[in-house]
């Protein structure tokens, strides 16, 4: 990854800041854009602090000309652009009955407009500057499993799916590689708050996965990192699904998979 450029979303917090503290280290330069500076600041001194180099670009993923922008300043100030991680996302559990135009509405922006937004912005630039690339986007399984309380999130990922799916074969001329990436439960502060906020909550989440854990985010970051690089040359236009066996069902028969599934 020595010398390469790659632009993380929702780069300040979370699964985006553990994948510029990961590419960073492996010797690439990142940039990170959120909506906060605050978060975005401070994950671009820690990354400098480690010797790397990070530029932090306050960016709403939902703005296209703010997206341009943001590409562009990493261009500026890498001279290059090697790839992109769609990491930004918004999300809230909630009935689907009860879910509003503008609720729905925000979180397909932020997670598939905002994942268009960059995906063609960075592409468009690797296709004129005839560069190889990669795009990798994180998504979630319940884009296939049918989960309640996540039909705006799900409806999205799912978009992304075939966005990646559809991109994959159509650039593939052009040497660009995409492929999304599925954590399980991820233990970061914005998936906790808006997906297991209480003990109780909590609980169940872990419940539900066989490996009786919640994945870490330099976990998640190094198998980002990993598809990003050329030991994926081979892999495009695939979902790696990294959830601890958690989307493989509801365990109904013989007893409970892990200590903590006690819930039949
Ligand atoms: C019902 C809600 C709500 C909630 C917001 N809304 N939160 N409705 N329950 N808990 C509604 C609002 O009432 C409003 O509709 C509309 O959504 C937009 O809300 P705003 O706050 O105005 O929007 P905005 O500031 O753009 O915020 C977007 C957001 C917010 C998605 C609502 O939560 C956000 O920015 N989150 C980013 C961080 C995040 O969510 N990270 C978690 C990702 S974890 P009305 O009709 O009232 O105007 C993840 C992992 C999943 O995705 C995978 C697990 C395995």
């Amino acid at each position: 990854m020595a010398g390469r450029a790659y632009l993380v979303t929702g780069g300040g917090t979370g699964i985006g800041a553990a994948t510029a503290l990961h590419l960073t280290a492996l010797g690439a330069s990142v940039t990170v854009i959120g909506r906060r500076a605050e978060p975005l600041e401070k994950v671009a001194a820690e990354v400098k602090r480690q010797g790397g180099n990070a530029l932090a670009h306050t960016t709403d993923v939902r703005d296209p000309a703010a997206v341009e922008a943001a590409v562009d300043a990493t261009m500026n100030h890498f001279g290059r652009i090697d790839g992109l991680v769609n990491n930004a996302a918004g999300n809230f559990v909630t009935p689907a009955e009860k879910l509003s135009p503008n609720g729905w509405r925000a979180v397909v922006d932020i997670v598939l407009n905002g994942t268009w937004n960059c995906t063609s912005a960075v592409a468009r630039r690797l296709i004129d500057a005839n560069h190889p690339g990669s795009i990798v986007s994180v998504i979630a399984t319940y884009a296939w499993t049918g989960h309640p309380g996540t039909v705006h999130s799900a409806a999205a990922k799912a978009g992304v799916v075939a966005m990646t799916r559809t991109l994959a074969v159509e650039w593939a001329r052009h040497n660009i590689r995409l492929n999304c990436i599925a954590p399980g439960p991820t233990e970061t502060e914005g998936a906790g708050n808006a997906l297991w906020a209480t003990p109780e909550d909590r609980a169940r989440v872990l419940a539900s996965v066989p490996l009786n854990r919640f994945a870490t985010a330099p976990e998640v970051g190094d198998l980002i990192a990993l598809l990003l690089s050329d030991r994926a040359a081979y892999i495009t236009g695939t979902t790696l699904t990294a959830d601890g066996a958690q989307s493989l069902g509801p365990q109904i028969y013989g007893p409970p998979v892990n200590a903590t599934n006690t819930a039949g």
